[in-house]
């Protein structure tokens, strides 16, 4: 089959890690007789030099002729430092997701099995830790209006809005993953204080007859911050909105024992983006040291919303394969073993496959 993907590298080590995923999927389209087609188009600080604009038309014309967009990583420290920017590589990411449709961001955490003892919690704790965080993706303060200060600067405010359609379309989608797993879903909203959670809970038990099959319940957000840490075994599909989806995953993506393993998928009605949820990391731009392998099984995730299923599996295996070998680079190596290049992992990876 012949696929079109769009390659938004984006900043810092974006181009790097993305350009090892082009190599694992060439391998895949010459190993099952595929052929995918890139197109590549500027996003982020990137694209503000180039441009002016962090998600520019053209780059969203990219996108919306691709079968499906991979997204390295965006961020440059000369916007974090500078508070007065007006235009942020940030804004070009929300423009992306809202412009895209974009709603429903997926993050899997999976414990590898011998990476279980890097994680900065007790291995007892992690291990078989095995969860899907759906967060909510287009709505909730990221975008509710208005937003702003006053004319004397010294009140400031952000709305929190969700309409039902929203509520539905997300919950829709966490109550059908929580079937192809384990059957569990945990609603996280903080309904005891905000309204949006209590039109979401409401929205929830409306549908949850639907699902008779899928056993639900509902989590308070802090609480929830304390189970992740304390028990993340508990879980196997949680749901929130966006701003609390965008905290919790971040916390559990630790749990893993490297941020540098953990992909993204980003899916809408007609576009869907995959992106590793890991940052730009500028210190090591250009160095060759980053690890490939989360935006390597953001293309495996890619693989299999693309409905090639045993190619994303063996995407999966072969990355298993070079932890197992231990062709992993710094952030993965043990005490005295020679780390590897991000190059180096990608073309053993490659080679797997
Ligand atoms: C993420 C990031 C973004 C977010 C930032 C960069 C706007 O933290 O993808 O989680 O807050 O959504
Ligand atoms: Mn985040």
């Amino acid at each position: 089959m012949e696929f079109k993907i769009a390659l938004l590298s984006g900043d810092g080590i974006g181009p790097e890690i993305v350009g090892e995923a082009v190599k694992v999927l060439d391998s895949v389209g010459a190993k099952f007789g595929h052929r995918f087609e890139y197109e590549k188009a500027l996003v982020g600080a990137a694209a503000i030099d180039a441009t002016g604009n962090p998600y520019p038309d053209e780059t969203h014309e990219v996108c919306l002729r691709s079968d499906a967009v991979l997204f390295g990583a965006i961020g440059d420290p000369k916007y974090d430092n500078d508070p007065s920017a007006k235009v942020r590589p940030e804004q070009g990411l929300l423009k992306m997701r809202k412009s895209l449709g974009l709603y429903a961001n997926l993050r899997p955490l999976a414990v590898f099995e011998s990476l279980a003892h890097r994680s900065p919690l007790k291995t007892g704790i992690v291990k078989g830790a095995d969860f899907l965080c759906v967060r909510e993706l287009t709505g909730g303060m990221y975008f509710g209006r208005p937003q702003g200060r006053s004319e004397d600067g010294n009140t400031a405010y952000d709305t929190c809005v969700y309409t039902r359609e929203e509520v539905e379309r997300i919950l829709r989608l966490a109550f059908r993953q929580a079937r192809g797993r384990r059957n569990k879903l945990t609603v996280v909203d903080k309904a005891n204080v905000i309204a949006t959670s209590r039109l979401w809970r409401q929205i929830a038990k409306e549908m949850a007859p639907d699902y008779p099959d899928v056993e639900m319940e509902f989590m308070f957000v802090d609480n929830a911050a304390m189970q992740i840490i304390q028990c993340p075994t508990r879980f196997d599909v949680i749901v929130t909105e966006n701003l609390f989806g965008d905290i919790l995953t971040d916390e559990a993506s630790v749990i893993s024992g490297s941020l540098g393993m953990l992909p993204s998928a980003s899916i809408g009605e007609t576009s869907a983006l995959f992106e590793p949820i890991h940052g730009s990391y500028p210190q090591a731009a250009g160095k060759n040291i980053a690890n490939p392998m989360a935006t390597i099984l953001s293309a495996a995730m890619m693989l299999e919303h693309l409905g090639l299923k045993e190619e994303a599996s063996s995407v999966r295996g072969a990355v298993n394969a070079a932890i197992e070998k231990g062709v992993v680079t710094e952030d993965l190596i043990s005490d005295g073993e020679k780390p590897y290049m991000t190059t180096e992992v990608g073309d053993f990876i490659a080679s797997i496959i």
